[in-house]
């Protein structure tokens, strides 16, 4: 059978994929691959969506949030507004192997890491420092979002990298963020809430989420799509259905993109999205395609 993975965005989905391709052809497990895929971009200092040197919180301190999920025993671990370590993700999988917790948060989140050996980092860059700087002096201080990218244009473009993957049945599924850019500090979105960010279940699909946090979480986006799958939706239809509902009841979920991608476990994937074009990266056995999906009207 296939092995699959998917990442969200053109980037920072694309050097996560071709991370986790290839930590596959060096033989690990598909859980391993996809931490690996995300801790490469979180220690990218380009990618400003994601770990060192991302967008920073109001008072100028950058947050991560990380968690992973594995459908076969729907172990999971997340960690949740962290300073000063990366990659988080790595973090958010300790949780899940070697700790009684689903989540730790803040402060204790780095003593946690630190404990199992992480060293504390510095993660801000001086890019990070100037964007703050910028921010603060500028008179809207407009803190939503979410594209994040460094682009030409300097717009802020990208956000989280969302990973799934699927190997002889086996769904597995990770993210990692720093959030919405210059966002109240302690403030926490789904990618780190497992439901709202992330699900997976061997039994019946694995989902994930980018893009507006709040929005998504309400409507526990990645779980509501794995229900559609176990009620026998294609994965494609499963995302339909949680944007439709998104659309229909939740007021702002059009005001910023929200995005649910998901697969089965018999390998068929979708995505959609509340608001703008969505593009998600699929790997399958080697051969890497970027997506464009179209968003759903209201
Ligand atoms: N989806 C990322 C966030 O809202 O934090």
């Amino acid at each position: 059978m296939s092995t699959i993975f998917l990442a969200t965005w053109d980037q920072p989905g694309g050097i996560a994929i071709r991370e986790a391709y290839r930590q596959h052809q060096a033989g690990l497990d598909i859980l391993t691959c996809i931490e690996r895929g995300l801790a490469v971009a979180e220690l990218d200092p380009d990618l400003i969506a994601i770990g060192l040197g991302s967008v920073p919180n109001s008072d100028g301190d950058i947050e991560l949030d990380a968690a992973m999920m594995d459908g076969k025993t729907l172990d999971a671990g997340a960690v949740c507004a962290v300073r000063g370590i990366c990659p988080v993700i790595s973090v958010a999988r300790k949780v899940m192997e070697d700790s009684p917790c689903v989540m730790i948060a803040g402060e204790q989140a780095r003593r946690f890491a630190i404990e199992k050996g992480f060293l504390p980092i510095v993660t801000h860059t001086a890019d990070s420092i100037q964007r703050h700087q910028e921010w603060a002096d500028s008179k809207e201080k407009v803190t939503n979002y979410v594209h994040v990218t460094s682009d030409p244009s300097g717009q802020l473009h990208g956000d989280t990298i969302t990973m799934l993957a699927l190997q002889d049945g086996h769904l597995v599924a990770a993210s990692s963020t720093s959030g919405m850019p210059f966002k109240v500090p302690g403030r926490v979105g789904d990618s780190p809430i497992v439901g709202a960010g992330i699900y997976a279940d061997n039994e019946a699909g694995a989902a994930g989420a980018t893009g507006y946090g709040e929005e998504l979480w309400k409507a526990a986006a990645s779980s509501k799509t794995v229900e559609a799958m176990r009620h026998g939706a294609s994965a494609q239809d499963a995302c339909n259905q949680t944007i439709d509902f998104m659309i229909r009841r939740q007021p702002k979920a059009t005001d910023i993109p929200c995005v649910v991608f998901a697969i089965s476990p018999t390998g068929d994937f979708g995505a959609a999205s509340t608001k703008e074009d969505f593009p998600l990266w699929s790997c399958v056995d080697g051969v890497f395609k970027l997506h464009h999906y179209s968003f759903r009207r209201a």
